[in-house]
Order: C-alpha cells, then structure tokens, then sequence
C-alpha cells in the first residue's frame, strides 16, 4: 500500500512518523491542521490503538478534530487544556531561524493559539518547506468578514510602506463564495513575493482593524522534522542547536495505509 504514496506523502509521513515520538503519556498535544498533520493524528491513534498510549489531544480545527476521534485520540478543548505540554503541526514555509508562514489550509487562528499555549512547538514538513526567505507561498490574512473590502485596502496600504517584494492581494474563495474560517472568518492572501522583515509585518498587520490574526509564526517554533521521500529525516532543534538524522522504513502492512 504505501509503495501507491507519492514522494511528497512518504515525506510528510516520516516527518509525523519521527515528531510523533515526541508524545509521551499524559501529555497534553496541540494537533495541527493540514496534510501532513493528518499523517500525524494517524501515527497517533495508532500509538493509542496499538500501543494502549494515553494522551490528551487539542484539535486546532473541525476536521482534526474529526480525523482525531476517529482513529481514537480523545479529544479535548483548549478551554479544558488551558496550557499544554506539546503542539506539532505542519507549515507553508519555514527559514533558518524557525519563523513561519502558516494557514494554506486556513486554520492559522486556532493554529497560533494553540501554539502559544504549548511549552514546545514541533513543525513537521517535507523538505521543499524550507526557503531561504518567506513569502514565496501567500500569507494568510485572518480578517472579519464585516468591512472586509476596507481590511484590504488598508491592508495594501500597510504593505507600501513594507519589506516586501509583491502587494497583491486577494480574497480567498471556496467556488464561487468567500471562505470561511471556523471562527466565522474570511482569508486574505498577501502575495509578497520576499517579506524582509517578517517581525516587523506582523506586528504592523495585527494592528489593523479588521484583522484578526495573520499567518507568521515568529519566535513560536522550537523544532522542524523535515521528511524526505526515501525515508530520511532530519530533527533540528533551534534551541539547543542540534541537528538529528534518522533513517524511517516503510512498513508495508502498517495499518496507517488501509484508508489511503
Ligand atoms: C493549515 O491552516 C496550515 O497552517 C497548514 O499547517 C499548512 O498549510 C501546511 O499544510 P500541509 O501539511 O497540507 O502542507
């Protein structure tokens, strides 16, 4: 089964496959949202299926949470996790220093609470994540769907006087309508080409009325396990500065593959 998954799906499974090592019994787990970490939620029932591990998980949207109590992950809400020990999550772009643009899959709100409330932060990606500068994928504008045409005016506006190489922006859509956030929200994405100075636009972005949260995960991320398609992985830890390599087979009869 696993020998039908493309490069790019075997990656993201090694990277979840290794991060979900990183959840011990008893903890309290941020589950991120987004292909790879759907690989994640199935590495982790199948600990809990198979293994009998017990821990809790906190979804950071409807369909993780879905995906979450099907493969048997008990799940709980942020309100009753209040803080936790572990969130692992996937991303658009990571650089050097661990910063991120996050919310292709739009989830970014619930995504950058549940971060910040985690004592660590795991990002798991395939290595074409990884980029010199961000702002090659579009970042991802949570805005209120009241005034929202004025939010992007302002927004364009904001962006004259950026570290950014593109200020194009645009309304994501879902066929014909706009998309709407769990939270009841629409998306902005900032075509920006090159974001100089990621800190400084994402400040400058929250202060705008309208916004309710954008896509740079700035200081939050601790580790990247990066994946490759021939079963390599990489762990480096910003922190203590440590760069791990693994080596992850493909089990063929591994009950992850049976839905795929
Ligand atoms: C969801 O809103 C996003 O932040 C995802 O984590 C991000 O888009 C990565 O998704 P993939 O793992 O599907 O590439």
């Amino acid at each position: 089964m696993s020998g039908e998954l493309s490069p790019i799906d075997k990656a993201k499974y090694v990277a979840a496959k290794r991060a979900a090592e990183f959840v011990e019994d008893g903890m309290r787990v941020g589950l991120g949202t987004g292909s790879t970490a759907a690989w994640l939620v199935r590495c982790l029932g199948e600990k809990v299926r198979e293994e009998g591990m017990r821990f809790k998980g906190i979804p950071t949207s409807a369909r993780t949470a879905e995906l979450a109590r099907e493969v048997g992950i008990e799940v709980i809400s942020l309100d009753e996790a209040r803080w936790l020990d572990l969130t692992i999550d996937g991303a658009d772009e990571f650089d050097a220093n661990l910063a991120l643009v996050k919310g292709g899959g739009g989830a970014l709100l619930q995504e950058k609470i549940v971060a910040t409330a985690s004592d660590q932060m795991v990002v798991i990606a395939d290595a074409a994540k990884e980029v010199e500068h961000l702002g090659h994928f579009p970042l991802p504008v949570e805005v209120i769907p009241f005034g929202w045409p004025t939010t992007q005016a302002l927004i364009e506006e904001t962006l004259i006087s950026m570290d950014v190489m593109g200020r194009q922006t645009t309304l994501r859509m879902n066929g014909d309508r706009p998309y709407i956030t769990d939270e009841g929200n629409h998306i902005l994405d900032l075509h920006l080409q090159r974001i100089g100075n990621a800190r400084q636009l994402a400040l400058v972005l929250n202060q705008i009325p309208g916004v309710v949260e954008n896509g740079l995960f700035i200081d939050i991320c601790d580790t990247v396990v990066i994946g490759y398609g021939d079963g390599r992985v990489e762990t480096r830890d910003i922190n203590a500065g440590t760069v791990q390599e693994t080596q992850l087979d493909f089990v063929e009869d591994d009950n992850l593959f049976r839905d795929i």
